[in-house]
């Protein structure tokens, strides 16, 4: 893994994704455990962006929900069902869900009554979902196309190379 991630703190949001988007690989590879890098994954867009969570949740296929990875931020809702909030929406349809008003949401899951946006990633690997990315925002309506362009390397990563973890 890299050691440090190399990214101008004061540039532009789309500067720091462009930063970081040549980095992913290096910072995941030779390292097996998923946790381990989902983990450091998490550490790096908070640090980066200053989100108010920034993490994972993870399809559990036995009992058929989602829960809860690594994350950076607040105390977080454990488990996530179908049909029902922003990452479901985005497990149960396959499309990224940005979301500017979390409270106009219908079913929105408020882990943290701070959160005023939020953007939700479904992780692919083959043919299936097998997680999803969440980021919650303190700001109304701080997410929109550019910030899917700007995750897009990482979600490639993610896919690349979900398989291969443990
Ligand atoms: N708001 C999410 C739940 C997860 S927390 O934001 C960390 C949802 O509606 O699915």
């Amino acid at each position: 893994m890299a050691e440090t991630l190399q990214f101008n703190p004061n540039g532009s949001r789309e500067a720091r994704y462009a930063d970081l988007a040549k980095q992913w690989t290096a910072l995941v590879q030779g390292e097996p455990n998923r946790v381990a890098n989902l983990a450091n994954i998490s550490a790096v867009l908070f640090e980066a962006f200053n989100w108010h969570w920034v993490g994972f949740y993870l399809v559990d296929v036995e009992r058929d929900e989602l829960v809860l990875g690594p994350f950076q931020g607040p105390l977080a809702c454990t488990r996530l069902h179908h049909g029902k909030g922003v990452c479901a929406a985005a497990w149960d349809t396959g499309a990224p869900q940005i979301v500017p008003d979390v409270h106009a949401f219908p079913g929105h899951v408020a882990c943290s009554s701070l959160t005023q946006s939020e953007l939700v990633l479904p992780i692919r690997s083959g043919n299936h979902i097998v997680g999803v990315l969440d980021i919650d925002s303190a700001q109304p309506a701080d997410f929109d196309e550019k910030d899917l362009h700007g995750l897009a390397s990482l979600m490639d990563c993610l896919s690349t190379n979900w398989s291969t973890w443990e």
